[in-house]
């Protein structure tokens, strides 16, 4: 009895310690959690409008979200990119540019929750953001506090002017200030890929860029020299990020994405070439953040980031990224597992002509070491939809006693055209 009190006695005390000292007072705050348990979709200003953002443009734009039926397909964060800052006032506090945003960033905000939308920000870890606007580094606890205040949702954090700052130490602090700052926000780290993030960045933050700056471009931009004889800037087309970014597939999962940086669809490639490109993006799981004029696009840009099944391989909630089994020649085979079984599969056409191909499906038969899943072809037999079929022939597949669109023992003729995809849904048939 005296034993059983004295236990109790002393648990009550030790609880009492950690309940007045829960952490050591000097770690670092955990991440939201709960955020992006599914690639963040949205859109972003920096693709099409570079610094040139201001309430007009941004309200028109999250008006068309609603309108268009973005917001409903899954595109809920608006995010402001570099170029809405002020100047910071005498305490350091940072304010909008009241000539870009007269109602200020809070109305904003409130403007985008009124219409079902989320609110996203941008700055940088460094003294300068890549604009050349007030970075945050020293102010890493009050921009946090004043984004919470604004009511923001979701915070781009980028790596321009960090000469001698540690990475994992600089996104680790903004996480602690962001967690102190009370309100869950996304945090999307965007430095390129310079420092691996990958490899430390699962608990800091919810995706974490892979590449450099993607620019208007499906096939590599040639390599120029300067006068000493160094390699100058250029854009990542799509092309060179499907190397960089696939090789990465067993750091993402749900909550921590790779980001192989925002979509150019809708900014001047082909039509082919953004169905391609969507589709890749889908495919790896990657963050959808739209970057085109949503005021001004076609019906064919609409129809492809609208296409709801296609947005479903991104946003399956197993959340593996896909993988590409092969290269052949100029085509490229991507499959993704899927919930319930089921697969998506995409063949790439990388090349200038059009091509006929034969896929035998027994053939194609694979393990996926991450997700320890086989489609086994030979003995699983598959319903296939085809997701894009405006672009290629009808589905044909032949096999004795077979129903048409079923994979055991089955080859399927389908003409991809060049730069383009077809992208099929695999579903077991049980
Ligand atoms: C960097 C980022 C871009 C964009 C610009 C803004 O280049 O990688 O996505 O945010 O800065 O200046």
């Amino acid at each position: 009895m005296k034993k059983t009190l004295l236990l109790l006695l002393s648990l009550l005390a030790v609880s009492a310690v950690f309940a007045q000292n829960p952490r050591r007072p000097d770690a670092p705050l955990p991440k939201w959690e709960g955020i992006a348990e599914t690639p963040q979709m949205g859109w972003n200003s920096w693709n099409k409008f570079a610094t040139n953002i201001n309430e007009d443009l941004i309200k028109a734009t999250a008006d068309k979200m609603v309108e268009l039926g973005l917001v409903d397909a899954g595109y809920v964060y608006l995010n402001l990119d570099d170029g809405w800052h002020g100047e910071r006032d005498a305490q350091g506090f940072i304010h909008e540019d009241r000539e870009k945003f007269p109602s200020g960033i809070k109305a904003l905000a409130d403007y985008m929750h009124e219409h079902g939308l989320k609110l996203g920000i941008y700055s940088d870890a460094g003294t300068n953001t890549c604009a050349c606007y007030a970075g945050s580094l020293g102010h890493e606890y009050q921009d946090a506090f004043t984004y919470a205040l604004w009511g923001v949702d979701y915070l781009k954090y980028d790596w321009c002017y960090t000469k001698d700052i540690n990475p994992i130490g600089a996104y680790t602090l903004m996480r602690s200030a962001l967690r102190a700052a009370g309100r869950p926000i996304l945090f999307s780290i965007c430095e390129w890929g310079s420092n691996k993030p990958w490899e430390w960045a699962a608990d800091i933050g919810h995706s974490w860029r892979t590449t450099g700056d993607i620019g208007v471009h499906f096939l590599p931009v040639p390599v120029t020299y300067d006068e000493n004889g160094r390699p100058r800037w250029r854009p990542q087309s799509v092309l060179d990020i499907l190397d960089q970014n696939e090789p990465l597939r067993a750091y993402a999962g749900p909550g921590h994405w790779n980001d192989p940086d925002m979509l150019e669809v809708g900014n001047g490639m082909t039509v082919s070439e953004d169905r391609a490109h969507f589709t890749l993006w889908c495919m790896m799981a990657a963050p959808l953040i739209l970057g085109n004029d949503l005021t001004n696009m076609t019906e064919e840009t609409l129809a492809i980031i609208t296409n709801r099944e296609v947005i479903a391989i991104d946003q399956d909630p197993l959340g593996i990224q896909g993988l590409r089994l092969k290269k052949e020649g100029d085509l490229q085979y991507w499959f993704k597992p899927l919930s319930d079984g089921a697969w998506a599969f995409c063949l790439l056409n990388a090349g200038p002509e059009d091509t006929t191909v034969e896929l035998d499906w027994e053939s194609l038969d694979f393990t996926d070491q991450l997700s320890g899943r086989s489609p086994s072809f030979s003995e699983t037999n598959y319903q296939a939809k085809d997701l894009w079929n405006a672009s290629v022939k009808p589905f044909n597949t032949r096999a004795k006693g077979k129903k048409r669109g079923q994979t055991v023992g089955a080859k399927t003729t389908v003409l991809v055209p060049s730069h383009d995809v077809v992208t099929y849904r695999l579903t077991p048939v049980k």
